[in-house]
């Protein structure tokens, strides 16, 4: 019966995931989002769990029960998912799949805007969010061993993930294609990039993909 547990080879390593979207508001009733489910990263969540980590998962609004065991700090906007980050270190992964707004509205209003009529069509002044994967790969005293990043593309996914990879100071990139129902769906295939080459997943549920990309974080780490 042993054989069926699974090894417990990640019993004293801490993990920080950041998953689903970041919301930025415009007003109390409008907001900047994208359509990530969170369900990539709550199943890295529990992959990792399951081998014995502690898991801090830093998650955007999502409709999906937290993970068993994970320590789950619940955040809205970029800055606030950077924030809870650096405040979760230190760590010996960080694995930054969260869909993060690139940018937000430079100010939100306390009252709803009304941009109709005389005001349309409507002006938002946007200010770009700061870079999480960026910002940790590049700590000087408290940079995780592994440092992950997510990189969601509809074309061109290679050159994409290695301009990512040199840009961001990751150790990998984990590449999908979302071309097609990727984001929010069920199944995900999903190309692992680091500066020694590139492995494909095949086509699997998230759970799947998220033990592939849990078996390599293992090797990697232990
Ligand atoms: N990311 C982040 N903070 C941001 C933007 C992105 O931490 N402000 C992380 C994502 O979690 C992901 C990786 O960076 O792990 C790549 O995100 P992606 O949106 O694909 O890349 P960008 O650099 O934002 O480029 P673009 O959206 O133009 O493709
Ligand atoms: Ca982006």
């Amino acid at each position: 019966l042993s054989a069926l547990q699974p090894k417990r080879d990640l019993s004293g390593k801490h993990f920080i995931i950041t998953a689903g979207p970041t919301v930025e508001p415009i007003d109390p009733v409008r907001f900047l989002s994208n359509h990530s489910s969170g369900r990539q990263g709550y199943a890295i969540a529990e992959a990792l769990i399951s081998r014995g980590a502690k898991v801090t998962l830093v998650s955007g609004p999502v409709a999906l029960p937290p993970p068993a065991g994970a320590d789950l700090v619940s955040v809205k906007t970029a800055v606030e998912m950077l924030g809870a980050v650096q405040n979760a270190l230190p760590a010996d992964g960080f694995i930054s799949v969260a869909a993060v707004a690139d940018w937000r509205p430079s100010s939100s209003s306390d009252t709803k805007l009304k941009l109709k009529g005389e005001n349309a069509p409507a002006m938002i002044e946007l200010t770009e969010n700061p870079d999480i994967l960026k910002t940790i790969s590049h700590l000087s005293d408290e940079r995780p061993e592994l440092v992950i990043g997510f990189a969601a593309e509809t074309n061109d996914m290679e050159t994409h993930a290695q301009g990512k990879l040199a840009r961001k100071g990751c150790d990998w990139i984990i590449a999908n294609d979302v071309s097609g129902d990727v984001m929010g769906g069920l199944n995900n295939k999903v190309s692992l990039y680091s500066t020694t080459g590139v492995e494909h997943s095949d086509w699997a549920d998230k759970a799947s993909i998220a033990k592939w990309i849990v078996d390599r974080v293992a090797d990697k780490l232990t």
